[in-house]
């Protein structure tokens, strides 16, 4: 037996124990006759103890140790002189009887501490360091109890959970596809699925009208914190179910992973049109922390004399709550902010208000303190606020706004803590019109059913169509979006024409789904959430990356196996991919 007890296990009542102990060396420290070793495993530490005068042998072999050698060692548990109330196991200490060196290491490229020297390039590639560290092995802890929960919870509501397969055909969900060349069947790939999406709707239609998995999907799209090339997702489908038995279902699920997993209540889930969500904060997952909400100023400020304002599609104000006091650097650093090329607006104007009731404005010469009362008024700004305006054509400042207003709101402080505000967002847009294209894209995906009042508009006026589609908004992260689906082949033939798919193509593409719709599919619909994404929320960050055990990084790589990589000639003639070269 390699060991009797694990490093995060002995407490005083062990005192007197006889035990062995395997782990990792994470520091030896030497203070006159003795030498203290910081033993670690998954489970914690364990500090180990030898007395030259008692074992001098034994004693200057552990004094040898390096960092992260393995070793195992027994002893026997003892009270500690000075005991650590920061550590589990601070109260005892191991007086080592034997050492033996299950394998040396060489010297880490970092520390494996909370807080390492290392930097987020050599981590990466040194990954299976790196997750030796606590935060990182608290990140995996945490998704794993996630995963646990969410299937417990699912299977008490009678979940099935069910594999489907990872070399398809392309599945459009709106990225790139991830291929597989076929060595069998020469010039003809698979796809990696970006969502298992056709597969759960099949499964419907077999009648297993519960189903879940927790499931890899990939997607070859520009990366971000919260992107990655293969990311996880809690997909689920139910057959013979409303928006409203989705919504309630899977509020259920959420509601049960916070108390389970983070002891949190969540308060009521609130609902929100989309063109709702649009006007009045610029954005289909709003973060609800805080209000901010935006005006619409055109009646007010138009026709005064201000070119700005008078040319604009839209005039939008904010009221930032207390931040009348900010400083002429703080506003040039607003304006620095919007003008970004990310964001791209002119400028921004400013109106504070002062504590006396007084206005200070940048635009004072166009406009006089009766007029800007009558902004504050709009705004509901009180001495002490400042209201920033935006103009512009309307799309555009409606992003800028958003962009603003959650700058706003991080500078105040209103988007840290602990709250959670959760949001569905309801009634998207069925489709997106794209002018580059020039053709219609589904704005969920082409298997969304359109808003049964809205079924008539489809051929007459498709951009006007209302989805029977929703996503899940916590604190402004997309956390989860499903839809209702199409079930009836006719409807589903007619979508597949107006997203400009021939007969052909349509055929070609998804023939299985629509012969199956053939064979008794029932209503259905479903929702999945981003896994990486919940736990990374759980963990108070944006980054997923943490949450996973081997990511990639921005550019797509991973550093540890260093790939994508090229494969051998032998490889690519075998796959039929040779290419011919001029030489
Ligand atoms: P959707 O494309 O909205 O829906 O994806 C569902 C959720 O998956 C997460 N997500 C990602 N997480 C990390 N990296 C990515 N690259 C990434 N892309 C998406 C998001 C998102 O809300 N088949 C449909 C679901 C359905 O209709 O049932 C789908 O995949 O949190």
């Amino acid at each position: 037996m390699y060991r009797t007890h694990t490093c995060g296990e002995l407490r005083i009542q062990n005192v007197g124990e006889k035990v062995t102990l395997a782990g990792w060396v994470q520091r030896v420290r030497n203070m006159g006759g003795m030498t203290f070793i910081d033993l670690r495993d998954r489970y914690g530490i364990t500090q180990l103890s030898f007395n030259v005068e008692q074992d001098a042998p034994l004693c200057e072999r552990a004094r040898k140790l390096g960092r992260e050698f393995v070793v195992q060692i027994e002893g026997e548990v003892i009270e500690r002189e000075s005991k650590n109330s920061q550590m589990e196991t601070g109260e005892v200490e191991l007086k080592a009887q034997g050492l033996k060196v299950l394998n040396a290491s060489a010297v880490p490229p970092f520390t494996v501490d909370d807080e390492t020297d290392g930097g987020e390039e050599i981590r990466m590639k040194y990954r299976y360091i790196d997750l030796r560290r606590n935060p990182l092995r608290k990140n995996l802890e945490l998704r794993h109890k996630l995963a646990i929960e969410t299937r417990k919870y699912m299977d008490g509501m009678k979940f099935m959970e069910i594999e489907t397969p990872y070399l398809i055909k392309s599945t459009p969900e709106g990225a790139r596809d991830f291929v597989v060349p076929s060595r069998m069947n020469e010039g003809q790939f698979y796809a990696l699925p970006q969502s298992p999406q056709t597969f759960k709707q099949l499964l419907m239609i077999s009648g297993y009208d519960r189903y879940f998995q927790i499931v890899r999907c990939f997607r070859d799209e520009d990366l971000r914190a919260d992107r990655q090339p293969e990311f996880t997702q809690i997909d689920c489908e139910m057959a013979f179910v409303e928006q409203e038995d989705i919504l309630r279902t899977f509020e259920g699920l959420v509601r049960h992973l916070f108390q389970s997993v983070k002891g949190v209540e969540l308060p009521e889930f609130e609902r929100m049109t989309y063109a709702e969500a649009m006007t009045k904060y610029g954005s289909d997952k709003p973060d609800l922390r805080f209000g901010m909400e935006f005006i619409e100023m055109n009646e007010i400020v138009q026709n005064k004399g201000f070119k700005v304002f008078d040319d604009a599609e839209l005039v939008l104000g904010i009221c930032a709550k207390g931040a009348g006091e900010y400083t002429r650097k703080q506003l040039d650093s607003l304006t620095d902010f919007v003008k970004r090329p990310q964001i791209g607006a002119q400028g921004v104007i400013y109106c504070k208000v002062n504590a006396d009731g007084t206005f200070k404005s940048s635009v004072d010469k166009f406009f006089n303190p009766d007029q800007l009362a009558v902004w504050a008024k709009e705004c509901k700004a009180e001495p002490g606020d400042l209201i920033l305006v935006l103009a512009g054509n309307s799309s555009k400042v409606r992003k800028q706004m958003n962009e603003l207003r959650l700058e706003m709101g991080s500078q105040l402080g209103l988007r840290s803590g602990t709250d959670y505000k959760p949001l569905w967002v309801l009634d998207f847009p069925l489709l997106e019109w794209d002018e580059e294209t020039n053709r219609y894209y589904a704005m969920h995906h082409p298997f969304t059913a359109p808003k049964p009042e809205h079924a008539e508009l489809l051929s007459s006026d498709p951009k006007s169509v209302n989805a029977n589609a929703y996503d899940l908004v916590v604190n402004g992260v997309e956390l989860g979006g499903g839809s209702i689906r199409i079930h009836d082949r006719d409807m589903q033939a007619k979508m597949f024409e107006i997203l400009g798919f021939t007969d052909q193509e349509a055929e070609d593409q998804f023939g299985f789904l629509m012969g199956a719709f053939k064979y008794g599919a029932p209503p259905h619909g479903g929702i999945a959430f981003g896994f990486d994404r919940l736990a990374a929320m759980f963990g108070g960050t944006d980054s997923i990356r943490d949450y996973i055990a081997f990511p990639k990084n921005n550019a797509g790589r991973d550093l540890m196996i260093d790939t994508p990589s090229i494969i051998s000639d032998e490889q690519l003639d075998e796959l039929n991919l040779k290419v011919e070269t001029d030489k």
